[in-house]
């Protein structure tokens, strides 16, 4: 009989449940003798042994249920060597619990963080497949991952909401989008959201451009500005700064986020009123959309072929619309930003939106 381990790990997103299933669907059916092991909030439930024996039925009507039925949490790659509390190594627990269990494989569903983890137990001798989730869309390898395009669609939605009031009232709205590190959520939102000013990490803004553009709306008589900000956005003197002294400015701001620094700043400048949105989670919420469902599906079909196939190491990742398989060892630690100079920014800026740069 085959074991296979199966864990999600770190922030969830609408299409974990579908992108299990598909692993499942396809190992029930093309193994004639396989048990999958569940293992409970993670990579905490591997180190610590707590897990539970899935059925069939266990993977049965949750292709379009969010979260995760395996429950998840973030547990620090730094933090993975360091022993917990009670001086227990991470690391050495995670194996001896895969040998205990006598597993053939680990399937781990996870984003830069897990797939860093991925990477280690691989290098310590544990056969590992790995799938792509995030709504952040920032895994190196792939040009898409699954819960990005559910996640778009809420925060768009959001940003269509905010229109109609925003031209009610003739104020200048903020929307914030998920996304610390990389602004692909915030720039397919605000796209497809219509905003006039889309502020992502990766392209530092310049307060001055911004209410220029703005300024510019004003003047052609446009009532409202909507920009799309990205959690992680950062002025061209922020982007100066070193990680310490950025983190040690945000720890010290007195505004709860960064749209509201701008927000401020903005309305100092022009003495419009402003108003900012925040969706939050409710961004990897609810059901998965179509096009998680199918790649999900198609993701999970692909990490079970290489199971089938004993090709271990591997993360299962999208190129050209079709799934490749791509070595763990080129995943881990790397972070697919967006080029400021790709195509995608030309058009942006083609259709009048100003990136404040
Ligand atoms: O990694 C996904 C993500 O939603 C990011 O976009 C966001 O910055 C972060 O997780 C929020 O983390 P948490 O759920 O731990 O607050």
């Amino acid at each position: 009989m085959k074991r296979i381990g199966m864990l999600t790990s770190g922030g969830d997103c609408q299409s974990l449940n579908a992108s299990m299933r598909g692993v499942a669907k396809t190992l029930y059916k093309n193994l004639k003798d396989v048990e999958i092991i569940g293992f409970n909030e993670g990579y905490k439930g591997l180190i610590y042994g707590n897990y539970r024996i899935m059925s069939p039925s266990d993977f049965s009507g949750i292709l379009t249920q969010g979260g995760t039925i395996l429950g998840t949490s973030r547990q620090p790659f730094k933090q993975m060597r360091v022993p917990d509390e009670n001086g227990l190594d991470k690391v050495e627990a995670m194996k001896d619990t895969y040998k205990k269990l006598r597993l053939e494989c680990l399937v781990i569903l996870g984003g830069n963080g897990t797939h860093k983890t991925a990477n280690l137990l691989r290098e310590e001798g544990l056969n590992v497949v790995t799938l792509p989730k995030t709504i952040d869309n920032d895994i190196w390898g792939t040009d898409m991952t699954f819960g990005f395009q559910s996640a778009v669609d809420i925060a768009t939605e959001a940003i269509d909401c905010i229109h109609t009031t925003a031209a009610s009232h003739s104020r200048v709205f903020i929307v914030e989008v998920m996304g610390h590190k990389v602004g692909w959520m915030t720039l397919y939102a605000g796209i497809a959201g219509g905003a006039d000013v889309i502020l992502i990490p990766e392209i530092p803004y310049d307060i001055d451009s911004v209410v220029k553009a703005i300024a510019k709306r004003t003047k052609q008589g446009k009532r409202f500005s909507i920009l799309a900000v990205a959690e992680g956005a950062i002025s061209k003197e922020e982007a100066k700064l070193s990680k310490k002294e950025l983190k040690k400015r945000r720890l010290d701001m007195p505004y709860p986020s960064v749209s509201y620094e701008i927000g401020d700043a903005i309305s100092k400048k022009t003495g419009q009123e402003i108003r900012v949105t925040i969706p939050g989670h409710t961004q990897r919420g609810g059901s998965p959309d179509s096009y998680d469902r199918v790649i999900s599906s198609r993701f999970g079909a692909a990490a079970a072929n290489l199971i089938l196939n004993k090709e271990y190491g591997y993360m299962v990742g999208m190129k050209n619309g079709d799934i490749v398989k791509v070595p763990l060892e080129e995943v881990a630690g790397k972070l697919k930003v967006v080029e400021p100079d790709s195509s995608i920014i030309k058009e942006a800026k083609l259709l009048g939106i100003s990136f404040g740069d």
